[in-house]
C-alpha cells in the first residue's frame, strides 16, 4: 500500500498530549502567554479559541478607540477574515496582491489608505513575510492601526524578530493546518496597553467552553495527533476527509481557549524552533529544485527574512497545468492543495461587481496556485517525488 502524506502535520506526541492533561499545578494559559510574550517580544499576550476570534476581539477593541470604519485586507487571503470584520460592524476594503511577493501590493495599498481607514491587515501568506517596515510607514502617515495577521506564519523571522511582532497588534492561529497546532486556538500579542485592556474586556465577554466541548477538543486533538501521521492518514483517509472544511463558513463561534490546549501548546513550543527550521529547510529545498523550471512562478522572499513555510506556494502560469499537477501529485501520495478556489471578492459579495475585475492579480492567483507540504512529517523523498512530477508534467 502506498502511504499518503497529508498537507498539514504538527508532530503532536503522546508526551505533548499528557502535558495538557496534567493536574492544574500551574495555570497553563498564563504559562503559555509568558512563552508567547518572549517569542514575540511584546508586553501582552492573550488567547482565544481561534484566529478568527482573535481578529474579532481586536477589531472590537480598536472600535473603542476610533470612529473610523474601513478595514483593509488582501484580496487573496482566507475569505473567512471577512466574517469578524462584518460582525464587528466594520467595512472590509480589499487591496490587490503582488504576483511577485504573493502578499499585499504595496503601491495599491498606499493609494487605499485614507482618513477613513481604521486598520490594515497585512497577512504573511503561506509563511512569506510582508514588508512590515513599508506597511507601518504607509499606515502611520494616516494614523491607521496595523493588525499583523501571522496566522499562518508562526516562526517566520524578519530582521531577527518573529513575524507577529511588527504591528500594533499581531495574531497567530493554532488551528489544525497551521505551523504549530493545538487543534484550534488564537493568540494575540501587542505592546499597547490601551489596546490590550480593551481586547481583554472583549475576551471577558466570551463564554467559557462547557465540559462537553472541552472533552470534544481533547478527543479531536488526540485524533489530530494520529491523523497527521502518513500511515494512519492513509488508512483512515475517507473518515478524515469528512472532518475537513470544504465550504465557506458563514459564521464563527467564539469561546475561551482551554487549559488542555495551552498545556499541549506549551509542551509543543519546546520543539518549536526545530519545527520552524524544518519548514524553512523544506521550502528552501523546493525553491532550489524548482527555481529554473519554465512555466512556474516562485515568490520573492523579503530581504532579511526566513520563512517558516506553512506550505510552499507555486503559481503555474497555465491554470490547466495547475489542475493537472494537483491531480498527479495527489496520485503520487502527497496531499497538495489549492487552498482558496476564489479570491475574497468572488467568495463574498462585497459589492465590487464582477464584470470588471478590480483585483486581477488575486483572481490570477486563485486559479493558478498550488501548495506543497513543508511540515516536519513529510520526508525529503516525498518532496523529490513532487519535484519529479512537476518537472515531468509541466
Ligand atoms: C491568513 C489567515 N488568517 C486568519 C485565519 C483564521 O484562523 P482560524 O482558523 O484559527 O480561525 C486563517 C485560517 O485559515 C488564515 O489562514
Amino acid at each position: 500500500m502506498k502511504t499518503i502524506t497529508p498537507s498539514a502535520g504538527t508532530p503532536i506526541s503522546v508526551f505533548n498530549l499528557l502535558r495538557g492533561l496534567l493536574p492544574p499545578f500551574t495555570n497553563n494559559i498564563s504559562a503559555f502567554s509568558v512563552v508567547m510574550k518572549q517569542f514575540s517580544r511584546q508586553r501582552y499576550c492573550m488567547f482565544v479559541n481561534s484566529g478568527t476570534t482573535a481578529l474579532y476581539v481586536t477589531l472590537m477593541a480598536l472600535k473603542g478607540l476610533s470612529d473610523r470604519k474601513e478595514v483593509i485586507l488582501p484580496a487573496y487571503t482566507a475569505p473567512s477574515l471577512i466574517l469578524p470584520i462584518r460582525k464587528a460592524g466594520l467595512e472590509p476594503k480589499l487591496c490587490d496582491i503582488s504576483l511577485d511577493t504573493f502578499n499585499f501590493d504595496l503601491d495599491a495599498l498606499s493609494l487605499l489608505v485614507t482618513e477613513n481607514t481604521l486598520c490594515v491587515i497585512p497577512v504573511h501568506m503561506f509563511g512569506l513575510a510582508c514588508d512590515m517596515g513599508r506597511i507601518n510607514k504607509i499606515a502611520n502617515k494616516k494614523g491607521v492601526y496595523v493588525i499583523e495577521d501571522a496566522a499562518s506564519s508562526l516562526g517566520t523571522i524578519i530582521n531577527n524578530k518573529n513575524a507577529g511582532a511588527f504591528g500594533d497588534v499581531g495574531f497567530y492561529s493554532l488551528n489544525r493546518g497551521k505551523n504549530l497546532s493545538t487543534l484550534s486556538g488564537g493568540c494575540i500579542v501587542t505592546g499597547l496597553e490601551d489596546v490590550q485592556k480593551l481586547i481583554s474586556a472583549e475576551i471577558d465577554k466570551i463564554r467559557k467552553p462547557g465540559l462537553k466541548l472541552k472533552i470534544g477538543i481533547m478527543v479531536k486533538t488526540v485524533a489530530l495527533a494520529l491523523a497527521v501521521r502518513p500511515l494512519f492518514f492513509t488508512i483512515m483517509r475517507r473518515l478524515i476527509s469528512k472532518f475537513k472544511y470544504t465550504t465557506l463558513h458563514t459564521d464563527f463561534d467564539s469561546f475561551k481557549y482551554t487549559r488542555f490546549q495551552a498545556g499541549v501548546g506549551l509542551s509543543l513550543f519546546k520543539k518549536a524552533d526545530k519545527i520552524f527550521e524544518e519548514r524553512n529547510k523544506k521550502g528552501r529545498f523546493l525553491r532550489d529544485q524548482l527555481n529554473d523550471v519554465e512555466g512556474l512562478v516562485l515568490p520573492e522572499i523579503l530581504r532579511h527574512s526566513e520563512p517558516a513555510y506553512n506550505q510552499f506556494p507555486i503559481v503555474l502560469k497555465d491554470s490547466n497545468k495547475r489542475d493537472l499537477l494537483y491531480f498527479e501529485i495527489n496520485r503520487q501520495g502527497v496531499e497538495c492543495t489549492i487552498l482558496y478556489p476564489d479570491p475574497v471578492h468572488k467568495a463574498h459579495d462585497l459589492g465590487y461587481g464582477l464584470a470588471n475585475d478590480p483585483f486581477p492579480s488575486a483572481s490570477y492567483m486563485a486559479k493558478r496556485l498550488l501548495l506543497i507540504p513543508t511540515h516536519p512529517l513529510i520526508s525529503f523523498e516525498s518532496l523529490k517525488v513532487v519535484v519529479d512530477v512537476i518537472k515531468s508534467n509541466i
